[in-house]
């Protein structure tokens, strides 16, 4: 991972440079980076404020032999790499909110968008996003996310090397990888656990417009998110957000 690296000053989205490229072939692990993104996106349509030098906005085409189901496990994975470089840091106590936001004292710095191109039921590619907030102040967060975004430099006061964090992430992110496809999901599921943000307590889940209230057990074997159901056994979960209050 990270043997390719095209880096551009300015893109709309590094998402959509990496899944051109990988239209075009692109070997696995090409890391497209950008300076900035003039329309960064995050999950479920939303913008993904991307400004110059504030952050690592970077995509990574990964070319996995496993089957479509088990995409959602490389986010996870994903998610645990960046926590565990971010754990390095002395002072820094990183979260994983289900299923892969990082979070440093309950506010998000970072977010993984993970976008599969499969045909029947082979991968044809994966493009793994990670938005990283380093260097913002707290005038450059916007208004309406103050209460829930941060930047290392809004943790720490200090600004940090954007570089040697690209190098970590790509270096953790590649051993996490070379172990998942080795050992299976077991490993990357611990890991996460250990980061799990508000497991064990009640939390409030969205999908759509359904709404539910349930304690959080952890995840499960596929990465499923585990609550309590009402009649006290594990229910599954594959696709919902938790709110951020319960
Ligand atoms: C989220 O938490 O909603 C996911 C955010 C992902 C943002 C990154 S920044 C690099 C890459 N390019 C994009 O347009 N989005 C991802």
């Amino acid at each position: 991972i990270g043997k390719e690296i095209i880096h551009k000053p300015t893109v709309t989205s590094t998402q959509v440079v990496a899944h051109q490229a990988a239209r075009d072939n692109s070997p696995h692990g090409t890391v497209v980076i950008a300076d900035e993104q003039s329309s960064g996106r995050g999950r479920m349509e939303r913008v993904w404020h991307s400004k110059k030098g504030k952050g690592v906005w970077m995509s990574i085409i990964l070319r996995p032999n496993i089957p479509p189901y088990m995409a959602p496990q490389l986010t996870l994975m994903t998610a645990t790499a960046i926590a565990e470089v971010l754990d390095q840091y002395d002072g820094i106590q990183p979260n994983i909110k289900w299923p892969n936001d990082i979070l440093i004292q309950n506010k998000k710095v970072a977010g993984i968008l993970t976008e599969m191109q499969a045909e029947q039921d082979r991968i044809q590619y994966v493009v793994v996003g990670i938005g990283l907030n380093v260097n913002q102040d707290n005038t450059e967060i916007p208004d309406a996310i103050h209460y829930r975004a941060t930047s290392l430099k809004m943790e720490t006061e200090k600004e940090w090397p954007i570089i040697e964090l690209v190098q970590k992430i790509l270096e953790g992110l590649e051993k996490e990888y070379e172990s998942f496809l080795k050992k299976g999901f077991g490993d990357v599921k611990s890991k996460w656990e250990n980061y799990g943000f508000r497991i064990g307590e009640m939390i409030s889940l969205h999908s759509g417009t359904e709404k539910k209230e349930a304690v959080f057990l952890g995840i499960a074997e596929d990465g499923a998110l585990l609550i309590e159901s009402s009649k006290g056994e594990a229910e599954k979960i594959y696709s919902a957000e938790i709110d951020w209050f319960v």
